[in-house]
């Protein structure tokens, strides 16, 4: 079975991606499960609870979030009460969310997700590798298929996170950076690990922002508003490949829509008859 996951969706330029392709890339690709990280989605920070109505809608299966979480409170009930839906692991238990989600995938497999964020440069949480070994603990031990979005900033402790996870869960990747490394590959044992899965959103950008303003901040000190960019939209994530007999992985692929690409799969959408009603 066949995974996509799903690098920061940022802004509307993000939401807007995802809606256009999704469905269409779920039929070329032969996805069967979509996993994003969607902590930018609403205006580059945070997730409204509309937000994750349009992506669930979209065809996206499970979210995950990241540092910027709760910055909308609205998300909060959603975040109790929907059940393909994560908070980072390590966060306090009383945190709204949930630790870990199963959601089944459109080949009828149970795929557990979780989240855990890092500590480096990071607001202070619980320890991430202790929190994914209560979170295994924890997940059914017939879910074979299990799935970490380390939310983190720092490659060495991501690539920690794989090596220690190795052979125990289908696949480590990591989000946050917004910059997509070029390290996919299986660890040991069958588990699928990329550094950082990327952006979905405007590229030219920093990390989605606007350059001018992040620009006239950075060097004066001069407050202006983030706002989020518009140029060189694209979609980022990796297709992962795994044997559900065993949850293990057997391969991984990154994934790259331009603007061009995406306009061309929204058109295969739009020629798709509709769906019976019944
Ligand atoms: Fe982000
Ligand atoms: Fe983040």
């Amino acid at each position: 079975m066949r995974i996509l996951l799903i690098g920061d969706i940022v802004g509307k330029p993000g939401q807007r991606i995802v809606v256009q392709t999704l469905k269409a890339l779920r039929a070329r690709e032969q996805i069967d499960l979509v996993v994003a990280n969607a902590e930018n989605a609403l205006d580059g920070s945070g997730l409204s609870p509309s937000i994750y109505k349009k992506l669930i809608g979209a065809s996206v299966d499970c979210i995950t979030l990241g540092d910027h979480i709760y910055r909308r409170n609205e998300i909060c009930s959603v975040l109790n009460s929907e059940s393909n839906i994560v908070k980072p692991a390590n966060y306090p238990p009383k945190a709204p969310g949930k630790n870990w989600a199963v959601v089944t995938a459109a080949s009828g497999e149970q795929v557990a997700v979780f989240s855990l964020l890092g500590r480096v440069f990071m607001k202070p949480v619980d320890c991430p590798f202790q929190a994914a070994e209560r979170v295994l603990a924890e997940i059914p031990a017939e879910v074979k298929i299990r799935v970490l979005d380390f939310h983190a900033e720092a490659t060495s402790d991501k690539q920690l996170m794989g090596r220690m996870l190795a052979g125990r869960v289908s696949a480590v990747v990591g989000t946050h950076t917004h910059v997509t490394t070029a390290d996919e590959q299986i660890l040991p044992g069958g588990t699928a690990f990329q550094c950082d899965l990327g952006m979905t959103g405007p590229h030219e950008s920093i990390l989605g922002r606007r350059i001018d303003r992040v620009m006239e901040t950075t060097i004066t000190f001069q407050p202006t508003q983030f706002d989020v960019a518009t140029g060189d939209v694209q979609l980022h994530g990796s297709l992962v490949d795994i044997d559900p007999a065993t949850g293990q992985a057997t391969a991984i692929r990154r994934l790259v829509i331009k603007q061009a690409e995406a306009d061309a799969l929204a058109m295969q959408t739009a020629a798709q008859p509709a769906e019976p009603m019944n």
